[in-house]
């Protein structure tokens, strides 16, 4: 039987080489990339996954030049929230944020932190918004937050460790895709991905459809997950 991943995490790469590609700025591919993320959300809640992570702007992303930066952080959020809005309650999907909210426009926070208050009693697929997201930040401000609980070295352990992170009751990634034809983790998910099975694929974000996702979990069911095991 057809084995299928409870958390799914994706890299939507390749939107400014997608609108590149159609003389269009780069913010139109962000803009048709957005629309994209409910396409794959509903595919993957008919195909009983739990739990979708996607990766919407990295705390990297903030060195691009200004304009696309601030598309970014100001107009992404703003499409989010009108093509989410009432479409969460429709499918009982659960919106939930990662990242750090510092630097990013007060109205953009105030939209996703609505998005995730409506939602929160949902039972069905969850949404995990990466969104100024940095795996090593996310690290990092894990370890502040067991320093200023003066937390004890014996209380330390990988168990308790995973309480410190921004959503400590999300799973570890089972399956990670990355879209945009890249081979790296880009400083996504570090602590979550440590067993997860990587599918890349050439296509870019905006083009990447729900047989994607079908193709994905066919490689995911081709492979012999070993734990370090035998
Ligand atoms: C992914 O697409 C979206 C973000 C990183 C915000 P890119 O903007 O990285 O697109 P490419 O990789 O330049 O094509
Ligand atoms: C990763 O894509 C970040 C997001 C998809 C939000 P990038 O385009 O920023 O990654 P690099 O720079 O190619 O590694
Ligand atoms: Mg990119």
């Amino acid at each position: 039987m057809k084995k299928i991943p409870r958390h799914i995490a994706i890299i939507m790469d390749g939107n400014g080489r997608w609108a590149k590609r159609r003389n269009r700025p780069r913010t139109y591919g962000h803009q048709i990339g957005a629309e994209n993320i409910f396409t794959i959300a509903k595919h993957c809640d008919q195909l009983g996954i739990e739990y979708l992570t996607v990766f919407a702007f990295s705390t990297e992303n903030w060195n691009r030049p200004q304009g696309e930066v601030n598309f970014l952080v100001k107009e992404l959020p703003f499409l989010i929230y009108n093509k989410f809005r009432s479409k969460l309650k429709d499918h009982d999907m659960k919106f939930q944020l990662c990242g750090r909210s510092e630097g990013v426009p007060l109205k953009s926070m105030e939209l996703l932190r609505e998005l995730e208050a409506d939602s929160s009693d949902n039972k069905g697929l969850k949404i995990v918004f990466a969104f100024n997201y940095g795996g090593k930040a996310e690290i990092v401000d894990a370890c502040k937050k067991i320093v200023q609980e003066n937390s004890t070295l014996e209380h330390l352990n990988e168990d308790s460790f995973r309480e410190y992170l921004y959503l400590p009751e999300v799973p570890d990634v089972d399956l990670l895709v990355r879209a945009g034809d890249e081979r790296r983790v880009s400083n996504f998910l570090l602590w979550q991905v440590s067993y997860a099975e990587i599918y890349f694929t050439d296509k870019f974000w905006p083009d990447f459809k729900e047989d994607d996702i079908d193709k994905a979990i066919e490689f995911y069911n081709s492979r012999k997950r070993r734990f370090g095991k035998v």
